[in-house]
């Protein structure tokens, strides 16, 4: 379909309709996208080419409740007893999984599957599968926090997930997610969440959890999802598994060359700053700097645990522009609609911490390489030239108090603190396979190809 798809633009424009109406497009985006976004500035409205994308079956009532980054979050519906354990919900991967380490590694492989890898697509052998393991929080949820036994707890209901799936998936957003279509660049298919109960992890698991932060104090909200400390252990529990029936050898070249995405900090920076605009203050350079420096050390712990335990790729989606989500503009409206500065100066402060972080351990850690994705540049761009990107709403969301909007794609925020499906598939190319100027020091693919090494 991706080869199809690539040829779009040049296709006549009720075809593309037609195309475009499958989801937001693979292949090629950033021609198709330029192909959008002139006709879409060609348009009066800006509306009618989007219409076939967006229009959807969908015209019920929606349901009252809605997710907001980490917080007011629809309560899921009951749902059933989730008693998986790790061992009995690894059983069905671990058969494939011994498969693959048992393929011999010097296999002789056909041109035409070499012809495929020089593309970076089509069939692989056992030994070429890649394998994608994802930590954080709302923008990268697959699912987790509907497995959670809690009562408090953020989860997305329908409408979410509508243009892509039937129905919800957990996911915060219309569609896909960030992590779906790095997985679908690295040939893999959807990473299942790590607490999905007979969840196949042969090509990785999500640990993300919506409302997730790197502190469990004072950074986070209260809501009892999995922080950054909780998906650590998740992965020590499967680590332990793999240990005991693949061996510690195998095992430790399994996460070798995994590659480890995450994205954490707006929830904890987002919860800090609200503690001082209740009081009607603002933490000083100092309070932000020393904050900064917890987030970033709690992190750096973090990561030096999963190496411990093997991890040596990491891929890090930096905090973006809190203080420019509509989310933040509504709940701190003493602004009066502008950003919120604070919210802003600390993800910055804590982009080049990180950075610098990073830079270290790749320098202190034998094996140890990072790709940097400059998210919060990526993003604030869109909410500031969303017309350059194909959108017509760049600070606007489509879905609102219960109200959905006809053209989700026409709109980089689907809800008040997460991106549109169509936004992600961007951001994900520029991870993928963008150049210094926006993922550093690495891309993701580079990263990926350094584990076939
Ligand atoms: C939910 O509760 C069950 C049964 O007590 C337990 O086995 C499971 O680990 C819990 N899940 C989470 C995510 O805490
Ligand atoms: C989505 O799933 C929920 C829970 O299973 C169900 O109640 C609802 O009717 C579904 N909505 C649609 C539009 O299919
Ligand atoms: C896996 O096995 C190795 C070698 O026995 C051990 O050092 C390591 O701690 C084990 N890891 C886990 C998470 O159990
Ligand atoms: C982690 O955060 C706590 C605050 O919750 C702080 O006291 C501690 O110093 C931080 N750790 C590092 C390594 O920065
Ligand atoms: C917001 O508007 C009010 C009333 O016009 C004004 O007093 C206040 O200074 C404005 N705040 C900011 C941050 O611009
Ligand atoms: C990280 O720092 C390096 C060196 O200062 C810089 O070239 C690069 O653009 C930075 N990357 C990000 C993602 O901020």
């Amino acid at each position: 379909m991706a080869a199809a798809l690539l040829h779009c633009c040049v296709l006549p424009l009720s075809l593309a309709l037609l195309l475009i109406t499958i989801g937001c497009v693979s292949g090629e985006g950033n021609e198709v996208n330029n192909e959008r976004q002139s006709e879409l500035r060609t348009d009066k409205t800006g509306r009618e080419l989007n219409q076939a994308a967006d229009s959807s079956p969908v015209q019920y009532a929606l349901g009252e409740n809605h997710a907001m980054g980490g917080r007011e979050l629809a309560l899921f519906p009951e749902v059933g007893p989730i008693t998986t354990g790790w061992s009995e919900r690894l059983l069905g991967s671990l058969y494939s999984i011994l498969h693959f380490w048992n393929f011999p590694l010097d296999i002789i492989r056909s041109p035409s599957q070499e012809q495929d890898e020089a593309t970076g697509h089509g069939a692989s052998t056992p030994e070429d599968h890649n394998i994608l393991f994802v930590l954080g929080d709302s923008p990268f949820d697959a699912g987790n926090n509907l497995y959670l036994n809690e009562s408090n707890y953020p989860v997305a209901s329908y409408p979410y997930g509508y243009t892509y799936f039937s129905n919800a998936t957990g996911r915060v957003c219309d569609g896909r997610i960030l992590p779906d279509f790095i997985a679908e660049y690295a040939n893999l298919p959807l990473i299942p969440p790590s607490l999905q109960p007979g969840g196949d992890f042969y090509y990785g698991a999500n640990f993300a959890s919506s409302g997730a932060a790197v502190l469990d104090s004072d950074g986070s909200s209260g809501l009892h999802v999995l922080n950054l400390k909780g998906q650590v252990i998740q992965f020590k529990e499967l680590v332990a598994k793999w240990n005991e029936t693949l061996g510690a050898d195998t095992t430790r070249q399994v996460l070798a060359k995994a590659v480890y995405l995450f994205s954490f900090g707006g929830n904890d920076y987002h919860n800090y700053y609200e503690k001082f605009y209740d009081e009607d203050s603002s933490p000083t350079p100092l309070e932000q700097e020393q904050f900064v420096k917890y987030i970033v050390g709690n992190t750096t712990d973090a990561l030096i645990e999963m190496y411990e335990l093997g991890a040596r790729k990491i891929a890090f989606q930096n905090v973006g522009p809190m203080g420019c989500l509509p989310e933040c503009k509504t709940q701190f409206p003493k602004f009066n609609g502008s950003c919120i500065p604070d919210l802003l100066s600390m993800p910055t402060l804590s982009n080049k911490e990180l950075n610098k972080t990073l830079t270290d351990l790749a320098e202190r850690l034998e094996g140890f390489k990072f790709s940097i994705f400059d998210y919060f540049i990526a993003l604030m761009d869109r909410i500031e030239n969303p017309s350059e990107y194909g959108f017509v709403y760049g600070s606007t969301e489509c879905y609102s108090d219960g109200n959905l909007c006809e053209y989700p794609s026409a709109y980089v925020f689907f809800d008040e603190g997460h991106t549109t499906q169509c936004a992600n598939e961007q951001l994900a190319k520029l991870f993928w396979e963008g150049d210094l100027s926006v993922t550093s020091p690495y891309n993701m693919k580079q990263l990926f190809e350094e584990s076939k090494g």
